[in-house]
């Protein structure tokens, strides 16, 4: 039998990530975390002076040869260059600028590509959590998800995440700003693909989140 490929999608701080490595260790599959390295190339486009309001600065950026890795649950890191970038890439200006890269077609082919390519070479089976990984970077995936969850659910479990420091109200403002710049794009926007199953998460637990997606994996099998 082929291996499993399982495309997780949806806006931010529906549990994408907690339920996506959960769901890879759960049943062996790997991980990869689109979203971390979209963040990975924004940070690294900070840290070398790009201007991120300029698209055609980013597109040029985009060729240059850094090299960023993909995550595993078991070892969670994602590095730019060799170097340990996991805490920089989730800082607030990277949130804020992460947007305008990603919306950008020259960073998307490139990390397209990559993206595809580990999903061929993931022997085991691999979940893929992202934006647009159900419509774009794996139509055939065995198995697509859509999640989704309320604003108010969204921002609280963000700022659950964040530890405090900043208000629910800024929290929701911030990821409803980010949804809406991701949906709004030209190329390859946030969108549930036809054939995904949507789960709206607003209610349910993690454990459940994950008891759900599980099963629908074990029926495709
Ligand atoms: O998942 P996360 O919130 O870390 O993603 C950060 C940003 O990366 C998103 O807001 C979006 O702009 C971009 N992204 C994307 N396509 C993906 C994954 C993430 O454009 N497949």
């Amino acid at each position: 039998e082929s291996p499993v490929i399982v495309a997780i999608d949806g806006p931010s701080g529906t549990g994408k990530s907690s339920t996506s490595k959960a769901v890879a260790a759960e049943l062996g599959l790997s991980y990869l975390d689109t979203g971390a390295q979209y963040r990975a190339i924004t940070w690294w486009m900070l840290s070398n002076g790009i201007d991120v309001e300029d698209p055609d600065e980013i597109a040029l950026a985009a060729t240059k040869p850094v090299i960023i890795s993909g995550t595993d649950p078991k070892a969670p890191t994602i590095t730019v260059d060799g170097a340990d970038a996991s805490a920089p890439i989730r800082t607030p200006e990277v949130t804020a600028a992460v947007s305008a890269v990603s919306a950008v077609p020259e960073v998307r082919r490139r990390l397209v590509d990559a993206q595809r390519c580990a999903a061929a070479h993931a022997a085991q089976g691999i979940v893929v959590e992202g934006r647009d990984i159900g419509t774009t970077v794996l139509p055939d995936a065995t198995l697509k998800i859509f999640l989704t969850a309320s604003a108010e659910a969204r921002a609280a479990r963000r700022n659950g995440e964040l530890k405090g420091g900043q208000s629910m109200a800024a929290t929701q403002e911030a990821l409803v700003r980010r949804d809406a710049a991701d949906s709004g794009r030209k190329t390859s926007p946030l969108i549930k693909a036809d054939d995904a199953v949507e789960v709206d998460t607003t209610g349910l637990s993690l454990d459940q989140v994950i008891e759900c997606v599980v099963t629908l994996i074990e029926e495709k099998r």
